[in-house]
C-alpha cells in the first residue's frame, strides 16, 4: 500500500484539506517529509509545539510515564495529574482545575460551568453568553455556536440558544449587549483564528468593570494565546486584566493532547460531583508531558525569549516589506504573529502558504488576509533567520507571479 497523499482522500473524511507534503520526522524547529525534504517551521503545529519537535524534556516525561501507567480513567486520580495541577494554579490566579483533551472540550466545561453558577446564584433568566465577531472556541456544538462565525455553526439544526455577539473592541456595543441576565462573556485575548487582534486597553478592562457590574463571569480563551505564546504564561498576565475562568490547551502539552479549566473555587464548587466530565480527562501520559511542557516553559528565559525572538521576526517581516510592499502591517504580540496583506494582495494569504511550503517553509493562515506564524518558543535565532529568508523566496514568488 502507498502511504501518499492520494490515500487521504481514499480513507479520510473530507472535512480537511491537508497539503501534499506528508511530513514524517520533527527536531526542534526543523521537518522532514516522506521525500527528506526539510522544512522549517513556523506553524508550530498551530501554536501547539511550543517547544518544537521532540523536545528531550517532553520525549523523556513521555517515556517514563510510558513504563509507569497510561490510563486509569477519573475513577482514581494520578500523580502527574495532581503535580500539573498544583503548578497550574500556583502561576495563575486560580484555585482549581478541570482536566479536558482539547481547546474546545475545555472551553465547553467553561461554558457550562458558568451556565451551571449563574442558575444556582441567580435563576433560570440569567442565561445569556456574549462573545464576540472571528471569535474562535473549537468545534464542538455549543462552542462553534458561541465563535464568531455563524457560518461554522449552520447547517447542524437547531443551535444552543441565548448566546450573542458583537464586534471586537467595540466596548460601546458591548456595553448594550450586556445585563443582569447575561451569565458570561467569552473572549480570546488576542484573537487568533480571527486575523490575529489584540484586544485595546480600554476594551479589555471595560468589558471587566462591566461583567463585574453585571454579575458576569469573563471567560478567557488562552487556548492559543496560553503557555508562553506572547511572552507571559498567560496572556491576561501581560494585559493586567484577570477573568473569572480561563481555558488553555494547545501549547499545554507541547504537541501530547490535553487541555484544561481553571477557575476559582468560589465558582469551581458548582460542577458538583456527577455534572461533568471526561474518560480521559486528567490521563498520566498527556499529564506528564504537559507538566514537563509547563516546567520548561515557565522559565524567565523562556519566556523573555519570546518577545526578544517576537522583535527578529518583526524586523525581517519589515526588510521582505521594504524590499516588496506586501503587507499594511505586522501584528499580534510575542510568537502569534500576523503579517497583514495590503490591499493589492488581499484575500491571497493562502498563495503565500503554498508559495512558503514550496520554498521549505511551514506557515499559516490567519482568515484569507493574513499568513500567521506561530512557531516554536524556543526556536534557534538561526532557524528564524534562514525561515525569513525561505519566507522571502516565497513572497517574491508570489510577487513575480
Ligand atoms: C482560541 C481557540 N480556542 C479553541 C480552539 C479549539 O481547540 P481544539 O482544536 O483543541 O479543540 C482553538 C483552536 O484553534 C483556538 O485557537
Amino acid at each position: 500500500m502507498a502511504v501518499n497523499r492520494a490515500l487521504f482522500d481514499d480513507v479520510m473524511v473530507p472535512n480537511y484539506a491537508p497539503s501534499s507534503v506528508i511530513p514524517v520526522k520533527g527536531e526542534g524547529s526543523r521537518v522532514w517529509d516522506q521525500e527528506n525534504n526539510e522544512f522549517i517551521d513556523f506553524a508550530g503545529g498551530i501554536a501547539v509545539n511550543c517547544l518544537g519537535h521532540c523536545h528531550p524534556a517532553l520525549v523523556n516525561a513521555l517515556k517514563e510515564q510510558a513504563d509507569k501507567l497510561w490510563h486509569l480513567s477519573n475513577v482514581w486520580t494520578n500523580e502527574p495529574a495532581l503535580r500539573l495541577a498544583d503548578k497550574l494554579v500556583s502561576s495563575t490566579f486560580a484555585d482549581k482545575v478541570y482536566f479536558a483533551n482539547s481547546g474546545a472540550e475545555s472551553n465547553e466545561a467553561a461554558l457550562k460551568l458558568a451556565r451551571r453558577f449563574a442558575l444556582d446564584k441567580f435563576g433560570a433568566e440569567k442565561s445569556k453568553i456574549i462573545a464576540f465577531n472571528k471569535g474562535f472556541h473549537g468545534r464542538t456544538f455549543f462552542t462553534v455556536t458561541v465563535g464568531g462565525q455563524a457560518a461554522y455553526s449552520d447547517g447542524f439544526g437547531p443551535k444552543p440558544g441565548d448566546i450573542v455577539h458583537c464586534d471586537y473592541n467595540d466596548l460601546e456595543s458591548f456595553a448594550a449587549l450586556i445585563d443582569d441576565n447575561t451569565c458570561a462573556v467569552m473572549l480570546e485575548p488576542l484573537q487568533g483564528e480571527g486575523g490575529i487582534i489584540s484586544p485595546t486597553p480600554e476594551f479589555i478592562q471595560g468589558v471587566r468593570e462591566l461583567c463585574d457590574k453585571h454579575n458576569a463571569l469573563l471567560i478567557f480563551d488562552e487556548v492559543q494565546t496560553g503557555v508562553g505564546r506572547t511572552g507571559t504564561l498567560y496572556a491576561y498576565q501581560g494585559l493586567g486584566v484577570t477573568p473569572d475562568i480561563l481555558t488553555t490547551a494547545k501549547a499545554l502539552g507541547g504537541g501530547f493532547p490535553i487541555g484544561a479549566m481553571i477557575t476559582t473555587t468560589e465558582i469551581a464548587k458548582h460542577l458538583v460531583i456527577g455534572t461533568h466530565g471526561s474518560t480521559y480527562g486528567g490521563n498520566p501520559l498527556a499529564c506528564a508531558v504537559a507538566e514537563a511542557a509547563f516546567d520548561t516553559v515557565n522559565q524567565t528565559d523562556v519566556l523573555e525569549g519570546v518577545t526578544a525572538k517576537e522583535a527578529l521576526f518583526r524586523e525581517g517581516l519589515e526588510a521582505i516589506n521594504a524590499k516588496y510592499d506586501v503587507f499594511s502591517e505586522v501584528r499580534g504580540k510575542g510568537l502569534l504573529l500576523g503579517a497583514v496583506l495590503n490591499e493589492k494582495y488581499k484575500g491571497r494569504a493562502r498563495d503565500f502558504l503554498n508559495a512558503s511550503s514550496a520554498n521549505g517553509l511551514m506557515a499559516l493562515v490567519a482568515g484569507a488576509d493574513v499568513v500567521r506564524f506561530t512557531p516554536s518558543l524556543v526556536i534557534p535565532n538561526e532557524d528564524i533567520a534562514e525561515g525569513l529568508a525561505r519566507f522571502e523566496k516565497a513572497v517574491a514568488a508570489v510577487v513575480n507571479g
